[in-house]
């Protein structure tokens, strides 16, 4: 099977227009524009929040802030000040983290099975949502008279607040001056964003909104990790397809779904390496802490991954189309009696580029080798005639998988030889990749 047909089936998209991906703006938005979207469940997977709710009407969006953290992952334990169980239920609480729910400092039983010092080292992060004025101005003032603010008083452990009030309260000088004092203690801030108040009032104040809170508590727990094996370590990702236009409504594109470079990037950034992850477009998730560049075709992604050098590290796990349309219709083509014909050039080999590079060729670049035949051997050669120091060999036959799906089977061709992993998903092939490269770069 030629490359042509296993990537780009032209004479299929032309002969079955119902499956030609005529609407660009459904498409997964490829804008070339720098992003950072920061939530992503691998970095809140397994991680510990202590979620502190205090007393304002914000708390209501608690229930649904729980059920998102859990869903990526983390585990929820609650604190609920008086105030707070006056809009939320300590019973929702624990039905929605599955775990006991602390209300009082001075509890015989709640004291003796899990103190508040253990309360709030037991976490990776403290977060306070919704954070209102006299829970800051507590905070501020090192002031500890309930469970909640004792805790965060003992916590050691990093501390991020979602204040919401009333605007007046919130542009009030005494609440600034708390807020500056608690941002001056490295404290983090999320929103407050703008918008209408539930007292009537429009202006600052509002609670930012669950997935805002979710990418700040992410983007923190990424902060913590910067003394990870691969701390101080850049590293290039691509992922993806590419999409090579026809004419204005019309693209070449294959089947890649940027699942298992996207696991990549962030499980390197787990391992605390600042990553740079150049994708076509997908329909994965911007992982945390990662800089994502989003592009399109073969020529931006290399325009982009020259941009991103000078790096440590290069993975390659890009499906790029290895052929452009030459002559792109500036208008949308007509549907005539005869079909058009496509003239094809060839795309830019972006892994080819960076492992041949004389200059600031990173020290270890790694490509991948998608196979329907001959996997091991042909990924030996493409190693050997790309240049690069490892291959990830996978087999994309129909039927694997491997395209689109949540799991692969790899061999890691390296120049001491060919290792076999067993079948895993794609997080955990990324994170014994990120774990071999780790290992590899402190050699
Ligand atoms: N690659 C690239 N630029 C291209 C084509 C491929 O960077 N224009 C990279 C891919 O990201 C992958 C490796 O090269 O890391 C191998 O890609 P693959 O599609 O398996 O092979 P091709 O080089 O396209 O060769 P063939 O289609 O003949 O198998």
């Amino acid at each position: 099977m030629t490359k042509l047909d296993k990537y780009s089936k032209i004479s299929i998209l032309w002969d079955v227009p119902s499956q030609l991906p005529w609407a660009l703006g459904s498409s997964p938005r490829a804008t070339g524009q720098r992003t950072h979207q920061k939530a992503d469940r691998s970095v809140l997977d397994n991680r510990r929040i202590l979620l502190i709710v205090s007393g304002g009407i914000a708390a209501v969006k608690v229930p649904d802030l729980i059920r998102r953290l859990r869903e990526r992952g983390a585990s929820v334990r609650c604190i609920l000040t008086r105030a707070g169980a006056q809009f939320v239920t300590p019973l929702s609480l624990a039905a929605l983290s599955g775990d006991k729910v602390y209300t009082e400092l001075f509890s015989l039983t709640d004291e003796s099975e899990m103190g508040h010092i253990r309360l709030s080292r037991e976490a990776d992060v403290v977060l306070v949502a919704p954070a209102t004025a006299d829970i800051m101005a507590k905070m501020a003032h090192g002031m500890a008279d309930d469970l909640a603010t004792t805790a965060l008083l003992a916590t050691d452990k990093p501390v991020i607040i979602a204040p919401s009030m009333n605007v007046m309260m919130w542009t009030h000088p005494a609440t600034q001056a708390n807020l500056a004092t608690l941002q001056g203690r490295q404290i983090t801030t999320v929103g407050p964003g703008a918008g209408d108040l539930a007292c009537g009032e429009v202006g600052d104040g509002r609670m930012a909104e669950v997935p805002e809170i979710i990418a700040a508590v992410g983007r923190l727990l990424r902060k913590d990790n910067r003394n990870g094996p691969l701390a101080r370590r850049r590293i290039l990702v691509t992922s993806g397809p590419t999409y090579e236009p026809i004419d204005p409504v019309r693209y070449l594109a294959n089947r890649s779904s940027g699942k298992q470079g996207h696991a990549i990037a962030a499980a390197l950034a787990n391992l605390g390496a600042d990553v740079t992850l150049v994708s076509g477009p997908t329909h994965e998730p911007a992982p945390d802490g990662v800089t994502l560049i989003r592009v399109e075709t073969a020529i931006d992604m290399l325009k982009a991954v020259r941009a991103g050098l000078p790096a440590d590290v290069a993975v390659c796990a890009a499906a790029v189309a290895d052929w452009g349309v030459s002559n792109p219709a500036p208008g949308k083509i007509k549907k005539g009696a005869k079909p058009p014909t496509l003239r094809l050039a060839p795309n830019p080999d972006i892994l080819a580029t960076l492992s041949q590079l004389s200059r600031g060729r990173p020290k270890l670049v790694v490509g991948f080798a998608a196979e329907t035949n001959n996997l091991l051997k042909n990924a030996k050669a493409k190693r050997a005639a790309k240049g690069c120091d490892w291959i990830v060999a996978n087999d994309v036959s129909p039927g694997t998988g491997a395209f689109g799906g949540d799991s692969n089977t790899v061999h890691l061709v390296t120049a001491d030889g060919v290792e076999d992993w067993p079948t895993m998903r794609k997080q955990a092939v990324a994170e014994r990749l990120a774990a071999r490269i780790a290992e590899a770069l402190s050699a």
